[in-house]
């Protein structure tokens, strides 16, 4: 399998250049093209204001004889191995995009989307030899975060979903490989269900956005740091985990707790969750899982007493 080391990033809005500076931080050859030439000021400002984040995480200084401005798109990408697309989130420009990418670059190159949620099926339509043709969904800011969702389309080879597994994983990230797509994928589809019921409950007078941001910074929001919604609730239902956890909370679905409608929770959901929280918490028991969680949150705290807004 050949090695990934000549990266194109298109667009360089906020995400395409955390990803120039992720690539850049692990020693990749990276041509940068954007439409918009004055974008390349945001890039130069960039570099400058993330110096000591990238030497801090990464122990080594990024070297900018590794970055390449090209002219034209057909000139960043024709000696790539793989190119990042990060052009605004429209289904239109984005398929053209991917379209004219996969005209100029090499026919083995990896061409992957940044998409927060559009279908990889769709935007694979039009492109040439789309089983190369993946979305890699990062999260800003891309230097640090670790999570890249990977999906992809009807069109996508195997072969290809794995080399860019092994990519991203050799880049420091945390691969989520989801295999059958779905709008939004999964974690905006979290956030975004978080961020409607904000919105309603704003519109209706019951908080500010203040209040709806301490309600997670200082609650839920730092064990999401270290568990997630599944493995935090097996928790809260004390010794006997989920199974408790769901006969005390479940009745509660049913009171108009969101606006969101939520499914039946039948035998068959609960069994899926229970056993999934079982696997999550690799037979640890529920008290050795509550000491990890509460050790990392007190450190938490201190963290967060410094980094005070
Ligand atoms: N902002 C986020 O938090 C976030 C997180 C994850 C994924 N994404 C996804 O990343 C993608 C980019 O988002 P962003 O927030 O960086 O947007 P942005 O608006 O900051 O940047 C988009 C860039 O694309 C350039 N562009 C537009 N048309 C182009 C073309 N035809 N050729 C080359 N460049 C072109 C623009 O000039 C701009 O610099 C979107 O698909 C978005 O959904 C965004």
């Amino acid at each position: 399998m050949k090695k990934i080391k000549n990266i194109s990033v298109i667009g360089t809005g906020v995400i395409g250049t955390g990803w120039i500076l992720r690539f850049l931080a692990h020693n990749k050859k990276v041509v940068v093209f954007d439409k918009n030439k004055n974008q390349i000021n945001y890039l130069k400002k960039e570099i400058i204001r993330t110096k000591s984040s990238i030497e801090k995480l990464y122990k080594r200084k990024i070297n900018l004889q590794n970055l390449q401005i090209a002219n034209t798109l057909d000139e960043a990408v024709k000696y790539s191995d793989l190119i990042q697309e990060n052009v605004p989130e429209r289904l239109q420009i984005k398929k053209t995009v991917i379209k004219n990418i996969s005209k100029f670059a090499p026919k083995n190159s990896i061409i992957a989307s940044s998409s927060s949620g559009l279908l990889p099926s769709k935007l694979q339509l039009g492109c040439i030899n789309p089983q190369r043709f993946i979305i890699a969904h990062p999260f800003n800011p891309v230097y640090i975060l670790p999570l890249v969702e990977i999906v992809n389309g009807e069109k996508t080879s195997k072969t290809f979903l794995s080399r860019a597994k092994v990519f991203y994983k050799s880049i420091n990230m945390k691969t989520l490989l989801i295999n059958k797509e779905l709008p939004g994928f999964l974690s905006d589809r979290l956030q975004e269900a978080l961020w409607r019921e904000g919105l309603h409950i704003i519109k209706d007078g019951y908080a500010t956005t203040k209040d709806l941001d301490d309600a997670i910074t200082y609650g839920p929001g730092m064990r999401w740091a270290i568990m997630g919604t599944f493995l935090t609730f097996h928790l809260a239902g004390g010794d006997s985990g989920m199974k408790h956890m769901l006969e005390q909370f479940g009745p509660a679905l049913k009171l108009p707790w969101t606006k969101l409608k939520s499914p039946k929770l039948d035998f068959k959901l609960k069994q899926k969750i229970i056993n999934g929280t079982s696997l999550q918490s690799k037979n640890l028991s529920i008290n050795k899982l509550s000491n990890i969680r509460d050790n990392f949150l007190i450190d938490l705290i201190e963290l967060k007493k410094k980094y005070k807004l």
